[in-house]
């Protein structure tokens, strides 16, 4: 049976419904699942019962997997695989984070509009975040669509953006929230990185914004007009009318494209509820600035 898409709005986020992604995936339905991706990209696929293998084997089929940036910190060893992003607020030892937690003051920034890994040379295609555990209230994650935030800006406004080019450090994220704690090691294993500001989604050949709040200075402008420029930008593109937010159920496995959206989590109440969710990432296979170089397959 082919899957069936429930789109939220006519273009912006769709449910997943036919599809039971432990099971092997038929080809005509990852060529519908793409197709869907491109349309409308925030996927919903609810319902879904998967060991971090089956979950690890969907994401694959995007492209390649990177690795959690915990690896760079050694704060504590990791709950999960490698290959996860864990973005609960549990420990190693499976329990409720402490309030002083490192990890809980380092993943706070997941709770500002970003889009995932732009920090890196080669950043985020797409994130496939996966629910076991949610709070009973709060805890949301809300999407802004960057597409549809480029289109209903104005021609000055995006002829002004042409060609420019920002410069992303996970960094700046962490350092809008007051945290700089970081070592000397820590810093030099994510350098910063250029990103270009608008880019062009090759499935869909849409134009979209591409902003994160690990953006900092724009290059060729002072360093505080560009962060002014930027924030702008981020206050316009996350206008309700760009925003899904989604409210997660046990065993949703949420699939966006970190190319052209941004998403932040809701608050909830981290010290008391357990909230265990894990994010497989898929990179992509070039810089925003253009084609594939050395430096880029280095990075
Ligand atoms: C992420 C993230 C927000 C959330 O997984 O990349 O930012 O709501 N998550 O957990
Ligand atoms: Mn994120």
């Amino acid at each position: 049976m082919a899957i069936s898409v429930y789109p939220v709005t006519e273009n912006f986020a769709a449910e997943i419904g036919d599809l039971d992604l432990a099971r092997p995936l038929d080809p005509a339905d990852l060529a519908a699942i793409k197709a869907a991706f491109a349309t409308y990209a925030v996927l919903i696929f609810p319902d879904q019962q998967l060991t971090q293998e089956q979950h690890l084997a969907f994401a694959a089929r995007f492209g390649p997997l990177e690795l959690t940036i915990a690896v760079h910190r050694k704060d504590a060893p990791l709950r999960v695989r490698k290959e996860f992003a864990d973005v609960s607020n549990l420990n190693h030892k499976d329990k409720v984070w402490r309030e002083d937690s490192r990890t809980r003051q380092f993943q706070l920034a997941n709770r500002i509009w970003h889009t995932d890994s732009s920090f890196k040379r080669l950043p985020a295609l797409a994130s496939l975040l996966y629910a076991r555990t949610i709070p009973p209230v709060g805890g949301h994650t809300e999407f802004a669509d960057e597409r549809a935030a480029y289109d209903a800006l104005p021609e000055a406004m995006k002829r002004r953006l042409e060609g420019l080019v920002a410069e992303h450090s996970i960094f700046n994220s962490r350092g809008r929230l007051g945290f700089s704690n970081f070592s000397e090691e820590e810093r030099q294993s994510l350098p910063p990185v250029p990103q270009a500001l608008v880019r062009v989604i090759a499935e869909s050949g849409r134009k979209s914004l591409y902003l994160a709040s690990h953006a900092g200075r724009i290059f060729g402008m002072p360093e505080a007009e560009g962060r002014a420029l930027i924030d702008q930008l981020i206050e316009h593109a996350t206008r309700r009318q760009f925003v899904y937010t989604h409210r997660w159920r046990v065993n949703d496995l949420v699939m966006w494209d970190d190319r052209c959206t941004m998403h932040r989590g809701t608050a909830f109440d981290d010290l008391r509820f357990r909230r265990d969710v894990q994010r497989a990432t898929v990179s992509d296979v070039a810089n925003t600035r253009g084609g594939l170089n050395q430096a880029s397959l280095a990075a």
